[in-house]
């Protein structure tokens, strides 16, 4: 099946959406894509046990409208399965990292310790306008051994969905993929859908060796992204979500993989999207059929119960081409294989039925740019990571913190203009703020726009150019930089100076 036709046949990407009609797979199986060589031999895990609920980070403050605690990054055996322990790096003991609950408004400080061995680290609050010198960049390691306290106040009016993750140079691939992520969510003072039951799924993505412990890259996975032999949902394989005919959940979903693109469906059950990166979307749209999450996104959802007496339903990853193939000229990942992601298991009970609110909020539009910035993505000279050497570049360059690549003023609206030239997708994300996507194409042929929204991380596929609009609040340096990991730390990465 041709990849590009049938992303815009088909699919709700972070880009590639078609409103309301999805429907690719209806009700049948999820399409066999071409074969996928495992990444890493290993061990197969135990699945099947309940979704775990996150353990969540307590609040140590003592005054109202302050977050305080501490966050310790440290190696960590967590047990998988019988005989099977490897050794993660985990925020305080858990992988993924405790879930950070505060509200829209309130201060926070969390103290970082570092006790990875020999790597410095940080914390990156990805997706919050947080002032620059509070947020983690590779600007500001902290080095093994050491602590520091970030401090910051959530704003007004992000309520949402975001997370964290450690940002140092060069080696923010191998401490994501070796277990240091957490998911982040900033609580409205008035939600419209507070009344549902709420999940968080946080998908990581697990590469062992044949002794069973995580996996170290190997050259293929410079180039292309790690993608592990293992998708986890909260630190485990397939997991049981329980679900009772006729009811509605929220999902809030985070990809938090290095490298792997998440076509998510639950075959014959569409669901109904209300928000994405940065919040809630103005109104609900039913009825996809799919929807795709790349690196770093999140997203929303509402799930629905049938009530048709089915027992056991399942939440797929669908295949889908992110061009890793192509782009390698080597055997190796090409269409990924369809991996079930979780089973809804039905339970007993008769849900009340609720009906969606027609509207969730107002999105502003963000007005007429004064300015564009536009750059490019293309192969180029890697910094040595890369296969060969060979590498990713923006703007025909690699990174250099010291270099200002794009220059930009707090407060005005810009028009950013990504064109990717290489035949793989490539997730960009730009730190500080969340912007809105208002064009996106191909050859000169404009794409179908997702609804208005708010996003920190955009997929710019192979061969697409995507506009979108963004203000940053506040002067500092910033970062523009795919999130495919690999990439990042390779120098696909750019800087930003809000003046
Ligand atoms: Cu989630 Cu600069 O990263
Ligand atoms: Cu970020
Ligand atoms: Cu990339």
């Amino acid at each position: 099946m041709d990849r590009r036709g049938f992303l815009v046949a088909g699919s709700l990407g972070s880009l590639g959406w078609l409103g309301g009609c999805g429907g690719s797979d209806g009700g049948g199986p999820p399409m066999m894509g071409p074969a996928n060589p495992p990444a890493a031999v290993g061990a197969s895990l135990p699945e099947g046990a309940a979704l775990r609920d996150l353990a969540r980070l307590a609040n140590t403050a003592t005054e109202p409208g302050l977050f305080e605690a501490t966050l310790a990054a440290a190696p960590q055996r967590i047990a998988l399965g019988p005989g099977l322990a490897p050794e993660f790096w985990s925020y305080n003991g858990a992988s993924p990292g405790p879930l950070i609950e505060v509200a829209e408004g309130s201060r926070v400080r969390i103290r970082f310790d570092n006790r990875l061995p020999g790597q410095d680290s940080t914390i990156h609050w990805h997706g919050l306008a947080i002032p620059a010198g509070q947020d983690g960049n590779p600007m500001d390691p902290v080095a093994s051994g050491a602590s520091r306290t970030y401090e910051f106040t959530i704003p007004e009016g992000c309520a949402g969905t975001y997370w964290y993750h450690p940002h140092p140079h060069r080696v923010t691939h191998e401490q994501v993929f070796r277990g240091l992520a957490g998911l982040l969510v900033v609580r409205a003072r008035a939600d419209p859908l507070s009344a549902l039951a709420e999940r968080a799924l946080v998908v990581t993505d697990l590469g062992l060796d044949a002794t069973g412990a995580i996996a170290a890259n190997t050259p293929m996975d410079f180039l292309a992204g790690r993608e592990g032999g293992h998708l986890l949902v909260n630190g485990a394989k397939r997991p049981l979500v329980a679900i009772a005919p006729g009811e509605t959940q929220r999902w809030r979903v985070l990809n938090a993989t290095n490298a792997r693109y998440l076509r998510l469906a639950i075959p014959g059950n569409p669901f109904t999207l209300v928000g994405t990166d940065g919040g809630l979307v103005e109104r609900p749209v039913a009825g996809l059929a799919e929807i795709l999450l790349a690196p770093a996104e999140r997203v929303e959802l509402l799930v629905t119960g049938r009530a048709d007496g089915t027992v056991r339903e399942t939440l797929y990853a669908l295949a889908y081409d992110r061009g890793a193939a192509a782009m390698t000229g080597m055997m190796g990942p090409g269409a990924s294989v369809p991996v079930a992601l979780a089973t809804l298991e039905y339970r007993e009970g008769a849900a009340v039925p609720w009906v969606a609110p027609e509207h969730l909020r107002e999105i502003g539009e963000l007005g007429e740019p004064v300015a564009t910035q536009r750059a490019v993505l293309t192969r180029g000279m890697g910094t040595g990571m890369g296969a060969m050497g060979m590498g990713f570049a923006i703007n025909g360059r690699s990174f250099d913190a010291m270099r200002t690549d794009f220059a930009s003023r707090a407060g005005a609206v810009e028009l950013w203009e990504i064109a990717n030239l290489t035949a793989m997708d490539h997730p960009m994300h730009l730190h500080g703020t969340q912007f809105q996507v208002v064009a996106r194409e191909r050859s000169g042929r404009a794409l179908p726009l997702p609804p208005r929204a708010w996003k920190d991380t955009v997929n710019v596929a192979a061969g697409e150019t995507v506009r979108f609009k963004a203000v940053q609040a506040m002067p500092g340096r910033r970062l523009l930089h795919c999130h495919i990991l690999e990439h990042e730390d390779a120098g696909m990465m750019a800087t930003v100076d809000v003046a």
